[in-house]
């Protein structure tokens, strides 16, 4: 059997994943390999309803998205987040068939879909633009596409009612769309978008031209229409809390790869390069050098002054690293305290009230300012004194070896769990009281 052969029957038997039908099977009964056909007993659907493997796409000569592979799973919301021009929107067209890939593969629920026109794959869209058909009713705009399917009308009306209700726009059927508002017209657009019962329903900055009270409404609206309905939303935002609060899952993406994939709270609490921990949430980016290892802890230079961290595998004396800690995870204390955890001297810049928390901002002696958010007023310092900043033992996050904003670093140190402590200020380490921070 041939190579390619071969290959054609490993595609047809990825086809099949998604069906009952037969599916092709390689035997080497006399050591000869050869066609024969089975059915898999209770064979359930692909696991995956849309597959990216090894996708790019090039525009001229640079690479919109590049080498991007990405399983989403069934019935999940997945958002696509990351800066502008990072390659979102060109990945969404792709899997709706607008865009052609300049390698690689596209599977929908187990089957390359990559001959297949836009209308012949079952994924629907939602554009920022709402698109609607500006002389067409509510009603028309949400039937047009069961009318192109030539639907019976009677079925078209009970179906096109039903989204209606679902998106809450009962009544709202012989309105023109200039006579809704923002909000109301992506409802419509939605419930267009859902009135064909698409597999995999894909949403480019659907809330983007929305108020933020009306945008907040519209976002969980459409996280509960997801999880009623069940279908897979590929969902694309440049907006990092409205990721985290809806996605099952995200995929951040720079500079047309995807950098990350992971669990809102894996994304937040465990990035794995800087670009990702600076793009999620706020974060204060450190940047130190590895000095020391013993088995007990491992020795970083961070910003000037010499901290003594949890045991880390994968570093090196010499080695540069950032640290990422979430304003959340620092406090502020008064020089010549000695505390357990790992602190730097600096000195309070200014401090934002901003309700139910307080920010300090703290210039550390490297000039690097930081940001510290606590509940409550800090009691210990006003503006312009000398304060020590520590975290909490394990709350920082260590990357290798790429600038804030950089293409990524894939050397996430593993292990951040563990104590760590404040050793020693350093000869260029001033400190404004008797302390040495042990
Ligand atoms: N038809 C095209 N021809 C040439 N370049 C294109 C085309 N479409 C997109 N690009 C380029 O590909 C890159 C990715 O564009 P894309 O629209 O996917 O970004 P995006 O992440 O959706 O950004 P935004 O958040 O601004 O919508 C950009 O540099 C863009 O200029
Ligand atoms: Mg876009």
């Amino acid at each position: 059997m041939s190579y390619t052969e071969r290959e054609n029957i490993l595609k047809y038997n990825r086809q099949m994943a998604v069906t009952t039908r037969p599916r092709l099977a390689v035997t080497a009964d006399d050591g000869k390999l050869k066609r024969k056909k089975f059915y898999l007993e209770g064979y359930n659907m692909s696991d995956y309803m849309v597959q990216l493997v090894n996708v790019t796409k090039r525009f001229g000569d640079s690479p919109a998205v590049d080498n991007i592979s990405l399983d989403v799973r069934q019935g999940e919301f997945l958002t696509l987040l990351g800066p502008s021009g990072c390659g979102k929107t060109t990945t969404l067209r792709m899997i709706a068939g607008f865009e052609h890939p300049t390698s690689g593969d596209i599977l929908l629920n187990g089957e390359s879909v990559l001959g297949r026109p836009p209308f012949a794959r079952n994924v629907n869209t939602v554009f920022q633009s709402y698109a609607l058909f500006p002389h067409m009713t509510v009603y028309d705009n949400v039937a047009f596409g069961l009318r192109m399917k030539k639907i019976p009308g009677k079925q078209i009306r009970q179906r096109v009612l039903e989204m209606l209700r679902l998106v809450q726009l009962e009544g709202f059927e012989e309105r023109m769309p200039d006579q809704l508002s923002g909000g109301q017209k992506q409802r419509v657009a939605i419930a267009r978008a859902l009135v064909n019962n698409p597999q995999v329903l894909l949403l480019d900055e659907p809330l983007g031209a929305l108020d933020l009270k009306l945008r907040k409404q519209m976002q969980m609206e459409l996280k509960h229409l997801q999880q009623q309905l069940g279908i897979t939303f590929i969902y694309v935002t440049h907006d990092q809390e409205e990721a985290l609060t809806m996605s099952d899952r995200i995929a951040v993406m720079n500079r047309g790869i995807i950098e990350q994939v992971g669990t809102p709270r894996e994304i937040y609490e465990q990035p794995v390069s800087v670009f990702v921990a600076a793009f999620i949430g706020d974060s204060n980016i450190l940047e130190g050098t590895v000095t020391d290892r013993t088995t007990s802890g491992t020795g970083i230079v961070v910003e000037g002054c010499r901290v003594s961290l949890s045991f880390r595998n994968g570093m090196v004396p010499g080695q540069r690293v950032y640290l990422s800690i979430r304003p959340e995870h620092m406090f502020l204390s008064v020089p010549g305290c000695v505390g357990d955890g790992p602190c730097l001297p600096g000195r309070l810049v200014d401090r934002i009230f901003a309700g139910s928390f307080v920010k300090s901002l703290v210039a550390l002696q490297s000039g690097k300012q930081v940001t510290v958010s606590e509940n409550g007023l800090p009691a210990c310092c006003e503006p312009g004194d000398e304060v020590i900043v520590g975290w909490h033992p394990g709350k920082e996050v260590i990357l290798s070896d790429a600038q804030p904003g950089d293409a990524p670093s894939q050397s996430y140190i593993a292990g951040n769990a563990g104590a760590g402590k404040c050793v020693d200020v350093g000869a260029g380490c001033r400190t404004a009281g008797a302390g040495v921070y042990r």
